[in-house]
């Protein structure tokens, strides 16, 4: 609420400018300038000038760094700030992609927000700072108060691993633990609320800002649920590979209808998703469910019904006191055994009686999954445009299906309707108009580039385009063809190199394409060009780093440490940009 009302004596705009000052100030600051403004009319008055009523300490610092992908660590970065502030602490944020150990020495208290990553590593952007914290040169950090909160997704086999390292490692250079580390899943709002409000208040001193303040220190969560979802209508839905391919890319085509999310070229959006009918009907039989219709709608729409996790089988092992269950925890045979497996595969190799609420409790709320925008709003207005590629797989003798993927590709229609929500990425963005750039996005990695090339075509942007794209094959899997010859044409793309891996006896991939361009790829990085890699980060996202380290090596006769140097300088640059998953 603001402090000060709509009745004051002062015009509206300086109400709202007050109101701007005055209400995120701490009951300290509101003191201070209390007695400053009572001490101002006395001096007019020809008294004397009264002192404030709290004279200001400095405040105590507070450093807050984040290493985040998606924005979710940077966001709660921002949470722990305010927080901060409120406390009468100066609080610091700092990206770890461009922390300077140093900071971290100097710090008297810290706060780390981490994600972990691909298979368990740290945020790409975040690798070198990452890096040098668990290498040798590190700096103690004796008496730094410090407390870390770990996010991460207890579908993967290394939940939350980077959080958990920084918080010990943060432990053995000498650092003083003062708020417990807590290890976040996919629904994280509240837990870090919890966390930000109780790690805030361990690290402020009584005395933080001259004298004991009462703050709440709680904090809503971050995530609204609502508020900012879209929805839209579908207008296109094609499937972008030939009848004789084995993959199946959709290209979707969302239109808002005159309320578009305000998205950047590099920007993704979140959708929301339903499960498969069909998985959750074997799912309910699996559980001897079979005919409770709501509990069928509540897990089609909104539990994750799917992740098989450590915590799952826990859980299943505690409610239902199932024998063998708890034996392949005992046994430490838990963890190999829920690879490539799935909650239906746990309810139908150990079966006992289920009721609704303890099949629930062993699910968590269905997450959203990110898809790359493929098109600029100055081309398409409001509309856009994303493409997904279904996955499906075999495994342990069944026929699996990604949830978000297939519900693009089997159920959303042409005429129905999906949710979605804007997922800013602002460390993917386009340059400057006259900068060249280089985008290198095999399958739907191509994506953002169909966005970067339509915005560089509206704008009539000078700067060159390049594109290295790859695929399986040219006739049946060559994504956005006519797009990219008309974008050749007119100029919006520069040149354009393919690789298609089945092509050929010897498997080609981008990176060899890269490989096979060095010199000229070289040339245009040292006119000031801009690198982006989208798509794959297990393997393509690093055998391309790597083939752009070997290419600097070749071209410019460099040791290997100089061209890996080169690429780090590119990083520094912010002109070595990823989005990868
Ligand atoms: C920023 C960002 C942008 C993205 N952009 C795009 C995009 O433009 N287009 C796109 O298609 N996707 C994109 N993705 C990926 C997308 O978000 C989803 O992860 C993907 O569609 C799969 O979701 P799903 O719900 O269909 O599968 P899920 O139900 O989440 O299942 C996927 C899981 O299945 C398992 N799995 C998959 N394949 C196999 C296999 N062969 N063997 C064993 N297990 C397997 C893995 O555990 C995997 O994590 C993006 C992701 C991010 C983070
Ligand atoms: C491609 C991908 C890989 C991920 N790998 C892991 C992982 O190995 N371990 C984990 O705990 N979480 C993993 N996550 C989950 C993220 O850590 C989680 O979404 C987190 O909230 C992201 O925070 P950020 O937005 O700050 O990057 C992964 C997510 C994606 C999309």
């Amino acid at each position: 609420m603001s402090p000060i009302p709509k009745t004051a004596p002062f015009a509206e705009e300086e109400i709202d400018l007050l109101n701007r000052v005055v209400g995120p100030a701490s009951a300290n600051q509101r003191a201070w300038l209390a007695g400053f403004l009572a001490g101002l009319d006395a001096a007019s008055a020809g008294a004397v000038v009264p002192q404030p009523a709290a004279p200001a300490r400095p405040a105590e610092p507070l450093t807050i760094v984040y290493a985040s992908e998606s924005g979710n660590s940077e966001k709660l970065a921002g949470d722990v700030a305010k927080s901060a502030r409120k406390s009468g602490l100066k609080p610091t944020t700092i990206d770890m992609a461009e922390l300077d150990l140093a900071a971290l020495a100097a710090a008297k208290r810290l706060v780390v927000i981490a994600a972990t990553w691909g298979e368990g590593e740290p945020p790409a952007r975040t690798i070198r700072a990452y890096n040098e914290l668990m290498g040798e040169g590190a700096p103690r950090l004796d008496g730094v108060e410090f407390g870390v909160l770990a996010l991460g997704d207890t579908a993967y086999a290394e939940f939350c691993a980077v959080g958990k390292k920084i918080d010990e490692r943060l432990a053995a250079l000498g650092g003083k633990r003062i708020a417990d580390r807590v290890d976040c899943d996919l629904d994280f709002a509240e837990p870090a609320a919890r966390w930000i409000g109780d790690a805030v208040k361990a690290l402020t001193p009584p005395n933080a800002s001259g004298r004991v303040i009462e703050v709440d220190f709680g904090l809503k969560p971050v995530a609204s649920p609502s508020t900012d979802i879209f929805e839209a209508e579908i207008i296109e839905h094609v499937d972008l590979n030939s009848s004789r391919s084995d993959k199946e890319t959709i290209h979707l085509a969302l239109s808002f209808e005159g309320a578009a999310p305000a998205y950047e070229p590099g920007d993704s959006l979140d959708l929301y998703p339903e499960n498969d009918p069909a998985y959750v009907d074997g799912l309910l039989k699996a559980a001897g469910l079979a005919g409770d219709d709501k509990l069928r709608s509540e897990l089609i729409r909104s539990r994750d019904v799917t992740t098989l996790s450590i915590k799952t089988v826990e859980s299943y092992a505690a409610s239902t006191g199932h024998q063998y269950v708890n034996a392949l925890l005992a046994d430490g045979q838990a963890k190999g055994w829920i690879a490539g497996r799935q909650l239906i595969d746990l309810i139908a190799t150990f079966p006992i009686a289920l009721d609704a609420e303890k099949l629930r409790a062993l699910t968590r709320p269905l997450a959203p999954r990110a898809y790359s925008i493929a098109s600029s709003r100055r081309e398409v207005g409001d509309e856009a445009h994303l493409l997904v590629s279904a996955v499906r797989y075999e495994s342990h003798g069944r026929a699996r299906k990604g949830v978000a993927s297939n519900y693009v590709a089997e159920r959303l229609k042409r005429g129905g309707r999906a949710r979605v929500k804007l997922k800013p990425n602002k460390h993917f963005a386009l340059p400057s108009g006259d900068r060249d750039i280089i985008m290198v996005g095999p399958g739907t990695g191509v994506a953002p580039f169909r966005a970067f090339v339509q915005e560089r075509r509206a704008t009539q942007a000078k700067g060159r385009s390049w594109l290295f794209f790859g695929d399986r094959t040219f006739t049946h899997d060559f994504l956005y063809q006519l797009d990219w010859q008309e974008a050749l044409k007119d100029g919006a793309l520069t040149r354009m190199d393919v690789a298609f891996s089945r092509d050929t006896p010897n498997k080609v991939y981008v990176q060899h394409k890269l490989w096979d361009q060095r010199s000229e790829l070289i040339k245009w990085l040292d006119g000031g060009a801009h690198f982006y890699v989208c798509g794959d980060a297990k393997a393509m996202a690093k055998d391309v780093r790597a083939a752009l380290v070997r290419a600097y090596a070749d071209v410019k006769a460099l040791s290997a440490e100089a061209a890996e140097q080169a690429v780090v300088t590119l990083e520094r640059e912010k002109r070595y940009l990823q989005d990868t998953y």
